[in-house]
C-alpha cells in the first residue's frame, strides 16, 4: 500500500509531525540524509503505518499520487537570493515527480523565496505549498496552527490532511488557506514578529516586579493568577513555569542564573523590514526585535553601566497595585502590538492582492501556536462585526480596553521612566497610541523645516487639501 503524506527530514520537528499525521490514521513515508536517522527512527516505533525510505527514488515511488511531500530540513538562506537546503531537496525531487504532485515547504521560509519556489515548480507542472507551521515540538506532534499559502485547488487536495493534524479550538481546526504564493508563510511571518512583542512585553513586566524586589515564586504566582484572566494566553502560562523553574544542582532560579543575552533566527527582523517597505508602524515589534539586539550586546552595556548615570531605583508602590497596574500596561501594550501587526498584514495583503481575512487568520491562531490567547476570540469577534476595521484599536471591545486601561498603563511607563528601568516596547506601544489618536501632530512644524531647507512645500489648514505652498524664508548664515 502506498503512503499518504511523505516528510523528509527527520530533526525534532520533522520527526514530531510524522507522527501526528501518522496518529490521525495516514500511513506516512519518510526520508532522511542520513539512513542511520531513518532507521532508528522507525524502530523506535513499531507497529505504526511508517515507510522508512533509504533512497529518495524509494521514497519517492512509496508515496500514492498525486503525491504530498513535506521538506522540514532546516534552512540556512538569509536573502532570496541564497540557496539553501530547502532547494537542494526541492531539485533532488523534481526529475523523480511527476505532474501535480505536491511539495509543501513547512519552515520559517521568507515569503519571496516562497513566491520563487511556488513559480519556478509550478513551470515544472508540480504545485507547491509555503506553510507557516507554528507550535515548536509540542504542537507539532500533538497539533500544531498550520497558515498555508499557495493555490486553492492544491489547498483543497490538502485541506484533509492538514485539518486532521492541526490544533483544534471549540471543534474548529486551527488552519485555513490563508492566499496564494507566500501569503502563508508571510503570515507566519508577522505571526512571529507578533510573538516577539508579547515575549518582550511579558520580559518588561518581569524587569518591573524584579526592580521592585518580587521574588521569583512571587513573580510565578502572578503570571500563573494571569494565566486565569482575561490575559491567558501560551507564553503568560510558559513564563509562570519557567519562574517556578530551579536549578537542580544549586537550588536557585534558573531563569535567574540564565545569561541575559537574546536570540534570534531572523523573522522578526524581516517583519521590521517588511513594515519599513511598507511604511507601516509596528513600533512595539520594533522595539522588541530591538530589544533582542541591546541585549546581545552584553560586553557594551556591561561596560556602559559603569559609565552612563541614571537614577536611584526606588519603588514605593504597593505589591498587589503594582501587579495591578502592570497587568494593565501589559494587557494595552499587547493591544497595540496585535494593532500594528494586524495593520501590516491588510496594508501588504491589499498590496499582494491576497484576499486575507484577518478575522480568520486571529482564530486560527487561537489554538496550536505560540501566541495562542484567549483574548484573539475578541480580535476575530472584531473583523466579523467589522471587515473593512481600519484599526484594531477602534473595535468597541479594544476600544473601552484601552481606555480603561490607560491610567495604569501610563503611571507604568512614568513609574519605570523615572526609576532608570527600560520598557521600549510597553512606552513605544503608548506612544503609537497617543500618536494615533492625536487630531493634531508637530508635522506643521516638520513640513516648515522641510520646506525651508529644500523647498519641499506643504499644504495649509486654511487651504484646500491638495494645494501646496512655498514661503521664502530668510536665508540662514553659518
Ligand atoms: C513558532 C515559532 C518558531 C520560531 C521560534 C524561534 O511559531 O513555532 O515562531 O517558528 O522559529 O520561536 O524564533 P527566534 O529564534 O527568532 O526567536
Amino acid at each position: 500500500q502506498k503512503s499518504d503524506f511523505g516528510l523528509i527530514g527527520l530533526a525534532v520537528m520533522g520527526q514530531n509531525l510524522v507522527l501526528n499525521v501518522e496518529s490521525r490514521g495516514f500511513q506516512v513515508s519518510v526520508f532522511n540524509r542520513t539512513t542511520a536517522t531513518t532507521d532508528e527512527f522507525i524502530a523506535k516505533h513499531p507497529g505504526k503505518k511508517l515507510v522508512g525510505a533509504k533512497t529518495l527514488e524509494e521514497f519517492v515511488q512509496s508515496l500514492a499520487t498525486p503525491r504530498k511531500i513535506q521538506i522540514m530540513v532546516k534552512s540556512n538562506a538569509v536573502k532570496d537570493s541564497d540557496r539553501d537546503a530547502v532547494d537542494a531537496v526541492i531539485e533532488q525531487l523534481i526529475p523523480l515527480l511527476e505532474k501535480d504532485d505536491i511539495v509543501i515547504d513547512g519552515g520559517n521560509s521568507y515569503y519571496l523565496t516562497t513566491e520563487r519556489r511556488d513559480k519556478y515548480l509550478a513551470e515544472k507542472g508540480l504545485r507547491f505549498i509555503g506553510a507557516g507551521v507554528s507550535g515548536g515540538e509540542e504542537g507539532a506532534r500533538k497539533g500544531p496552527s498550520i497558515m498555508p499559502g499557495g493555490p486553492a485547488s492544491t489547498w483543497e487536495v490538502m485541506k484533509p490532511i492538514f485539518e486532521s493534524i492541526s490544533a483544534k479550538v471549540d471543534g474548529e481546526p486551527c488552519v485555513i488557506h490563508i492566499g496564494t504564493g507566500g501569503a502563508g508563510h508571510y503570515v507566519k511571518m508577522i505571526h512571529n514578529g507578533i510573538e516577539y512583542g508579547d515575549m518582550q512585553l511579558i520580559c518588561e513586566a518581569y524587569n518591573i516586579f524584579k526592580a521592585a524586589g518580587f521574588t521569583t515564586d512571587e513573580m510565578a504566582k502572578v503570571f500563573n493568577d494571569w494565566n486565569e484572566g482575561d490575559m491567558q494566553s501560551y507564553l503568560i502560562q510558559i513564563t509562570g513555569k519557567a519562574l517556578e523553574q530551579k536549578d537542580p544542582e544549586t537550588g536557585k532560579s534558573i531563569v535567574e542564573l540564565i545569561v541575559d543575552k537574546a536570540g534570534q533566527k531572523g523573522t522578526g527582523q524581516w517583519t521590521l523590514l517588511n513594515a519599513a517597505e511598507n511604511a507601516v508602524v509596528i513600533s512595539t515589534i520594533n522595539a522588541a526585535v530591538e530589544a533582542r539586539i541591546l541585549s546581545s550586546k552584553k560586553k557594551a552595556r556591561v561596560a556602559a553601566s559603569k559609565e552612563l548615570t541614571g537614577p536611584t531605583v526606588n519603588i514605593t508602590t504597593e505589591k498587589a497595585e503594582l501587579v495591578k497596574k502592570v497587568h494593565d500596561a501589559l494587557y494595552a501594550s499587547k493591544v497595540i502590538s496585535y494593532a500594528q501587526g494586524l495593520d501590516l498584514i491588510k496594508t501588504m495583503g491589499e498590496a499582494k492582492n491576497w484576499g486575507l481575512d484577518l478575522g480568520r487568520i486571529a482564530s486560527i491562531w487561537r489554538g496550536g501556536c505560540i501566541i495562542r490567547a484567549r483574548f484573539l476570540n475578541k480580535i476575530t469577534d472584531a473583523y466579523r462585526e467589522n471587515a473593512e476595521l481600519s484599526n484594531l484599536m477602534l473595535a468597541p471591545f479594544f476600544k473601552d480596553l484601552l481606555s480603561k486601561t490607560q491610567q495604569n498603563w501610563r503611571e507604568i511607563v512614568s513609574l519605570a521612566t523615572l526609576n532608570g528601568i527600560p520598557v521600549p516596547a510597553f512606552s513605544a506601544s503608548l506612544g503609537y497610541y497617543d500618536s494615533y489618536r492625536a487630531e493634531r501632530l508637530p508635522a506643521n512644524l516638520l513640513q516648515a523645516q522641510r520646506d525651508f531647507f529644500g523647498a519641499h512645500t506643504y499644504e495649509r489648514t486654511d487651504k484646500p487639501e491638495g494645494e501646496f505652498f512655498h514661503t521664502e524664508w530668510p536665508e540662514v548664515i553659518g
